[in-house]
């Protein structure tokens, strides 16, 4: 890892506008039909609200699966390339571009920085199998286990009854056998079509209605979320699950070990974490974007490594401050 130079943990309230940046643009194109439109607008508000950071960031993470919204490029500099401040940077301007699309609940705007080089670089993979709870499973969930014995265990852990244990899945044709066993074990499942971001988060918050996260996502949305998780203190296992053709040769080709699964602090080397989410449609922990005729209306959780805090910030944007999104009006 680089010196990282000084970290401020204050950095995270200007790092919040990006994300709220990239969801008022996002916000003209809910239930429009367009993932590319409403991503390229919330990627381009993203991109110009971080250029007023005062952070030189690397993407770490970047280009788009098929049917995802538009991505910056891996490599790609983000922000002041002479600050101080050397840093990785995940982004997701549009987290459940389905839901962004359909006009749903829970599209999110998403970013995490972290000091450079302390950002797992998945290579090739865009699949990732993740195990998310929150602190209290710190080191005692072996993920060779069984799904049956992880939620044994982790019931009682969580003091809990195995029937009163939730557990985040998103639902794709790839989860049937692990819906199949969390249900035998006696758990509930929380199924969602997209959206493990927030999966994630809600797994890691103490008390939350979400005791676990299982089962194959993204590896962007995995690398972001788990900074998030070390900040919260929460734990987070990982192993790279190609389930593309095109991604699991490539995959083969660069040699990774697909059965080795990482721990939190491997994907994330730094407590010097931050993570910004704005609610672009109202979902599972923040309110979406509302817009009157003076204002933008927005819901923000911004945590911060460094201190531990975790916020949840309404802003108010008045709308003639805001050129550059307004002038992406659709037509
Ligand atoms: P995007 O909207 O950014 O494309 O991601 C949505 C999402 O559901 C993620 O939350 C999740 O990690 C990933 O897609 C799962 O991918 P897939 O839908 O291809 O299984």
């Amino acid at each position: 890892m680089e010196t990282p130079g000084p970290v401020n943990p204050d950095l995270v309230y200007s790092l919040r506008r990006v994300t709220e940046r990239a969801a008022c643009a996002a916000f003209n194109w809910i239930g429009r039909g367009d993932a590319d439109d409403g991503g390229r607008a919330a990627l381009d508000a993203m991109r110009a609200a971080i250029a007023e950071i005062d952070i030189d960031a690397r993407v770490v993470i970047g280009e788009a699966t098929a049917g995802e919204a538009p991505q910056p490029q891996r490599g790609e500099h983000l922000g002041s390339p002479g600050a101080a401040f050397k840093a990785d940077i995940a982004v997701d301007p549009v987290e459940g571009t389905s839901y962004l699309v359909r006009g749903l609940t829970n599209a999110l705007s998403v970013l995490a920085v972290a000091p450079r080089g302390a950002m797992m670089n998945p290579g090739p993979a865009f699949y990732m199998e993740k195990f998310v709870a929150s602190a209290p499973a710190r080191g005692k969930i072996d993920p060779a286990w069984s799904t049956s014995k992880k939620l044994e265990e982790l019931a009682g852990i969580l003091n809990k009854d195995i029937s009163d244990l939730t557990v985040f899945v998103l639902e794709k044709p790839r989860h049937r056998a692990l819906v199949n066993e969390i249900l035998a074990a006696g758990a509930r499942v929380a199924m969602y079509p997209a959206g493990d971001v927030a999966g994630a988060l809600m797994a890691a918050v103490p008390g939350s209605s979400i005791d676990a996260l299982m089962g194959t996502g993204g590896t962007p949305e995995g690398v972001m979320s788990a900074c998030a998780v070390r900040a919260i203190g929460g734990e987070f296992l990982a192993r790279l699950d190609p389930q593309l053709q095109t991604e699991t040769q490539a995959v083969n080709d660069a040699g990774i070990d697909t059965q080795r699964w990482f721990e939190r602090d491997e994907l994330i080397t730094s407590d010097d974490v931050f993570f910004c989410a704005t609610g672009i449609t109202t979902g599972l922990m923040l309110e979406g974007v509302e817009k009157s005729k003076t204002h933008y209306k927005l819901q923000t959780m911004m945590i911060t490594g460094a201190s531990g805090e975790r916020q949840i910030m309404t802003s108010y944007l008045p709308i003639e401050r805001l050129a550059s999104v307004a002038a992406r009006d659709v037509a």
